[in-house]
């Protein structure tokens, strides 16, 4: 305990605590792994550490931004740490870091650590600005991935959709994080028609030769659908179409309708030419619903965890981990995914989605 209380000795709200108090794997083994109403299984934690955010891409982040989660509402590290712990008890496989950013989250680095020490996977998902100097104490740290959003080569169309970003950061971040030996980094481009829709072939190239895994993602109205433009959709099989036009060959499965990874994207591979072979993935929410493979949850930086990224309702974990303790939080946990729902309701106009923006749960 008193060691944990040192590795987050960042972390303002940090007091020693009841991580301690969740004793070897098996605690919770009573009600079985994580099922959900639909027998989905959940393997995989999203936890977003933050909802700030150095960039403000305009399809994540309102012009008039959110009503941001007040300090005190936080989780603290130690907080996240017990859940994760409680989440690994459960079964779970997986933990992504998101954000907002997760990187302006101040003690990251130790976090990351505490956490791969549960054990578990433990990946992260960042913009990328601050990873020339973040990376080699991730992967010390114990960081197992890396997913890194890029929108565009192009430095002012780059600057336009962060409404801040520098390009030139990111690409030495993502060099930085190659050198210390992340492999497979995964490069998340939200697709836009009318915005980066002739650079997808260029994205994909440009990810292959420096072994990096090209991703698209179909847009989604989050906010309400009040970022979302319907015409700016590209749909899967037209980003599919771009990358095979750049890559000179077609795209193949790799197997069956695309192999899905631990998430939502499907996996296809170029069937020949000089880049046969190299991968892409594809998330399209919006033409391909993957809504009956969902083996996740998503935790926010105040503590709620989500059943759905489309929808709003979610259970509060803080309050039961700050009056109860560990074993009323797996009672918690499999309540919340009682109501897990079968699948998302966006549609294509651009309704059905939740009111909650895209920064304040982290994809
Ligand atoms: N639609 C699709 N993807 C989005 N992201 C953020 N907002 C949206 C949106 N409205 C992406 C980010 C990041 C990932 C976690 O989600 O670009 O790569
Ligand atoms: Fe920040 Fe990522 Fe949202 Fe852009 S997409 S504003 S980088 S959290």
């Amino acid at each position: 305990m008193k060691r944990r209380s040192r590795l987050f000795a960042h972390d303002p709200g940090s007091t020693p605590h009841r991580a301690a108090a969740v004793r070897g794997r098996g605690a919770f083994a009573s009600g079985g792994p994580l099922v959900d109403p639909q027998a989905r299984r959940i393997r995989y934690l999203r936890v977003s550490l933050t909802d700030r955010c150095n960039y403000r891409c305009t399809y994540c982040m309102p012009e008039e931004g959110i009503d941001r989660i007040a300090r005190a509402d936080l989780l603290t590290l130690e907080e996240v740490a017990t859940i994760v712990q409680v989440f690994a008890e459960l079964g779970v496989e997986r933990v992504r870091l998101t954000g907002g950013e997760p990187t302006v989250r101040r003690g990251l680095v130790e976090l990351v650590a505490a956490l791969a020490a549960i054990p578990i996977d433990v990946v992260l998902t960042t913009n990328g600005a601050r990873l020339a100097e973040m990376a080699a104490p991730l992967r010390q740290a114990g960081l197992r991935g890396l997913t890194v959003s890029l929108d565009s080569l192009d430095p002012e169309r780059f600057a336009a959709i962060t409404r801040r970003g520098v390009l030139a950061e990111v690409l030495a971040g993502l060099d930085a994080a190659r050198d210390v030996g992340f492999s497979g980094i995964k490069i998340n481009t939200v697709a836009i028609r009318g915005f980066n829709d002739h650079e997808l072939g260029e994205l994909a190239l440009w990810a292959w030769e420096r072994g990096h895994v090209p991703r698209f993602i179909e847009v989604m109205p989050m906010s309400a659908g009040r970022l979302y433009v319907p015409g700016e959709l590209m749909p899967a099989a037209e980003i599919r179409e771009r990358v095979a036009v750049a890559a000179g060959a077609p795209l193949v499965s790799d197997s069956g309708e695309g192999v899905r990874g631990l998430g939502p994207a499907t996996y296809w591979r170029v069937a020949s030419g000089p880049h046969a072979g190299r991968r892409v993935g594809v998330i399209a929410p919006m033409t391909e619903n993957f809504c009956a493979s969902c083996n996740r949850l998503r935790l926010s930086a105040a503590g709620s965890l989500h059943s759905c990224l489309a929808r709003d309702d979610a259970g509060d974990l803080r309050s039961v981990l700050r009056s109860a303790g560990p074993v009323a939080l797996a009672a918690r946990v499999r309540a919340v995914l009682g109501y897990k729902q079968s699948g998302h309701t966006f549609a294509l106009d651009g309704q059905g989605g939740p009111d909650k923006a895209m920064i304040s749960i982290g994809g």
